[in-house]
C-alpha cells in the first residue's frame, strides 16, 4: 500500500476540488474517471484555483508547483488499488455508486478506507456492497471544496470506531472542520438546506416573486451569503433533485416531494452553471 497516496473517484466539481486540497495538504493523488475529458478539465480547473491562491498570497509558487505535481489521473479504476483511502465522488446515483464500491472492495488493501462523498445516499447500503463494511465511511465535502471549511462524516450502521476516527483526521489533516452524523438520508446539511431549496423553487414556480427577488429575500433577510436558487445552479440541480428523491423516498414524506419544475428543469439538461443554464443564464 502507498501510505500516502488517495484515490478520487469521479472527477466533477467535487472529485477535483478533493484532489486538490489533498495534494495541497501533501498527498500524492490517483484522480479517477470514466471520461478522459472529465480529467483533462478537472485539470484545468485544479490549475485554475491554484493560480487564484498563488495570487491572494495563500500558496507560494512552489507549494502550486508541487501539489500540480502530486496529482495523477488515471481512467481504470484499478489505478486506485494501492491508495490508502480511497473518496468516492461519482455522480448522485444509488447503483453506480454501489457498483464501484462494490469494484473497489475487491482490489484495495486490507487496512484501506473507502470513503464516499455522497450528498445523501446511505453509507449503509454503499457498504454493504464490499467485504469489510467496517471499513467503509461517509466523508461529505461541501463546495467548493478548496474553500468550504465542513466535511460531514457519516458513519455506517457497520463503520467500526477505527475507521471513523481515520476518516476524521484525515478531514483534520485536509484542513477541515469536522461534524459527525448519522446515516439517515441527506445526514444533516442536505436534510436541512435540500427542502429550503425545494421550497426556493415552488415559490418561484408558483410567481411568488422573481428569482432575484426571492435570492435577494434570502439573503438579507437571512444573512446568507448565497441565495437558494443562486446556490442550486451552483450545486448542480440534478444533484438537488437526486438529493430530494433521497429524502421523499428515504423518509416516505410528501414534504420531501421534489418541484416538478426542478424535475422540468433536469429532463431538459438545465443543469445549472455546469451547463450554462439553470434559474439563471451562465
Ligand atoms: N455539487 C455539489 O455541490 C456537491 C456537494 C457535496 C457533495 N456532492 C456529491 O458529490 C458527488 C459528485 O458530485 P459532482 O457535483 O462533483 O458531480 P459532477 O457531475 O460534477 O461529476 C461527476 C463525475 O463523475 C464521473 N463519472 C461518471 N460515472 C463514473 C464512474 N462510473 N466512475 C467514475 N467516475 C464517473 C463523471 O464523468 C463526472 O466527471 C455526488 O455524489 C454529489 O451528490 C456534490
Amino acid at each position: 500500500m502507498h501510505d500516502k497516496t488517495i484515490g478520487v473517484v469521479g472527477a466533477g466539481q467535487m472529485g477535483a476540488g478533493i484532489a486538490q486540497v489533498s495534494a495541497t495538504r501533501g498527498f500524492e493523488v490517483l484522480l479517477y474517471d470514466v471520461d478522459e475529458e472529465a480529467l483533462n478539465r478537472a485539470l484545468d480547473r485544479i490549475k485554475g484555483s491554484l493560480e487564484k491562491l498563488s495570487g491572494k498570497g495563500t500558496l507560494s509558487e512552489e507549494e502550486k508547483r508541487d501539489a500540480l505535481g502530486r496529482i495523477r489521473t488515471a481512467t481504470s479504476l484499478k489505478s486506485c488499488k494501492d491508495a490508502f483511502c480511497v473518496i468516492e465522488a461519482a455522480p448522485e446515483n444509488a447503483a453506480l455508486k454501489k457498483e464501484i464500491f462494490h469494484q473497489l472492495g475487491e482490489m484495495v488493501h486490507a487496512d484501506a478506507i473507502l470513503a464516499s462523498n455522497t450528498s445523501s445516499i446511505s453509507i449503509t447500503l454503499l457498504a454493504s456492497v464490499t467485504a469489510h463494511p467496517e471499513r467503509v465511511a461517509g466523508m461529505h465535502f461541501m463546495n467548493p471544496v478548496p474553500l468550504m471549511k465542513l466535511v460531514e462524516g457519516i458513519r455506517g450502521l457497520q463503520t467500526s470506531e477505527e475507521t471513523f476516527l481515520k476518516v476524521k483526521a484525515l478531514a483534520q489533516h485536509l484542513g477541515k472542520e469536522f461534524i459527525e452524523a448519522k446515516d439517515a438520508p441527506g445526514f444533516v446539511v442536505n436534510r436541512i438546506l435540500a427542502p429550503m431549496i425545494n421550497e426556493a423553487i415552488y415559490a418561484y414556480s408558483e410567481g411568488l416573486a422573481t428569482a432575484e427577488d426571492i435570492d435577494k429575500g434570502m439573503m438579507l433577510g437571512t444573512n446568507q451569503p448565497m441565495g437558494p436558487l443562486t446556490l442550486a445552479d451552483y450545486v448542480g440541480l440534478d444533484v438537488i433533485l437526486a438529493v430530494l428523491e433521497v429524502l421523499h423516498e428515504g423518509f416516505g414524506d410528501p414534504k420531501y416531494r421534489p418541484a416538478p419544475l426542478l424535475r422540468q428543469y433536469v429532463t431538459a439538461g438545465w443543469l445549472g452553471r455546469k451547463s450554462g443554464r439553470g434559474f439563471y443564464q451562465y
